[in-house]
C-alpha cells in the first residue's frame, strides 16, 4: 500500500495526492477528474494498473509493487518546449537524485539504463490542460516483462515513494525551469546522437544521421536531401524500431 504522506514528505511541499491500490490507468483516471471539474495540479499514484497505456495506442505492464505508475495534471506549458522533453530531463535527475544512476534518453522520451527501456512518459491534453503519465520500473517483476524483451528496471533498494515525490518535483521545477537549460540537459543524455537511422516519411523510407534536438523537441537529420526536422512518424536503427513519435 502506498502512502501518500511518504511521498508528500519528499516532495517537499503541499499537493493533492492520491494513491491507490489498483486502477485501469492513472492517465485515465486523472483526465476524468478533470472533466468533472476538478482542475487542480495534482498527483496521482497507483501501486499496480490493469490497463496501463503507452504511447500510439501500447500497452504499458504496470504490475504490483516494482513499478512506479503516476499521473501528474498540469498546465501547459507556454513556451514551446513540450511536456514531454521536461518530463524526460525530470526522471534523469530523479533517478540520479535518489539511486545514483545515469539514464540515457532515447528521443523523444523513453528512459533506457544498459540498453533496457526502463521508463516510458505519455503526455495527453485534457480541457486546456496536459495529464503527464510516468511508468518507471524499479525492480524486475518475478515474471519479468513478457513479450517485451528491451523492458528492464533499475533494480535499487530505492523507497517507491520517495521516487515518486521527488519526481513531482522535479516534473514541476522544469515547468519553472528556461527552455535552453532543460534542453541542454536533454541533449547531454541523447541516445541516439550520431546515429545512422531510416523514418518514414509519406510512406518512402529514408536514411538520415542524427543531428541534435531543436529548441521545441524535434529530432535535427541529416539526408542526403538536407537538414530535415522531424516532428511525426517513426525512427529505426537497422530494423529495429526505436522511436515512434506523434
Ligand atoms: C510509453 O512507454 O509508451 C509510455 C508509457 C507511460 C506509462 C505511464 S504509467 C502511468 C500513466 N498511466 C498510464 O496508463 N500510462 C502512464
Amino acid at each position: 500500500m502506498l502512502k501518500e504522506e511518504k511521498i508528500l514528505q519528499a516532495l517537499g511541499f503541499d499537493l493533492p495526492v492520491t494513491c491507490l491500490d489498483v486502477t485501469d490507468s492513472t492517465n485515465l483516471r486523472l483526465k476524468e477528474r478533470c472533466r468533472a471539474g476538478d482542475h487542480r495540479v495534482q498527483l496521482l499514484c497507483a501501486d499496480s494498473q490493469t490497463a496501463g497505456r503507452g504511447r500510439l495506442g501500447r500497452n504499458f505492464l504496470s504490475p504490483e509493487g516494482t513499478g512506479i505508475y503516476m499521473s501528474l495534471l498540469l498546465p501547459l506549458p507556454e513556451d514551446g518546449l513540450p511536456l514531454t522533453i521536461r518530463a524526460a530531463v525530470a526522471v534523469c535527475r530523479t533517478v540520479e537524485e535518489v539511486c545514483g544512476l545515469s539514464l540515457k534518453i532515447k528521443w523523444v522520451n523513453d528512459l533506457f539504463l544498459q540498453g533496457k527501456k526502463v521508463c516510458g512518459i505519455l503526455a495527453e491534453g485534457v480541457e486546456n490542460m496536459a495529464v503527464l503519465g510516468i511508468g518507471l520500473n524499479v525492480n524486475m517483476p518475478e515474471n519479468g516483462f513478457p513479450g517485451v524483451p528491451v523492458a528492464g528496471a533499475l533494480n535499487t533498494d530505492a523507497d517507491r515513494e520517495t521516487l515518486m515525490g521527488r519526481m513531482a518535483f522535479h516534473v514541476l521545477k522544469t515547468l519553472e525551469e528556461r527552455p535552453d537549460s532543460c534542453l541542454s540537459f536533454y541533449r547531454e543524455r541523447m541516445l541516439l546522437l550520431g546515429k545512422d537511422i531510416t523514418f518514414l516519411q509519406s510512406g518512402q523510407e529514408k536514411n538520415a544521421r542524427v543531428m541534435g534536438v531543436d529548441d521545441k523537441g524535434g529530432l535535427m537529420v541529416q539526408t542526403d536531401g538536407g537538414m530535415e526536422i522531424l516532428r511525426t512518424g517513426e525512427v529505426t536503427i537497422g530494423s529495429h524500431q526505436v522511436s515512434a513519435f506523434e
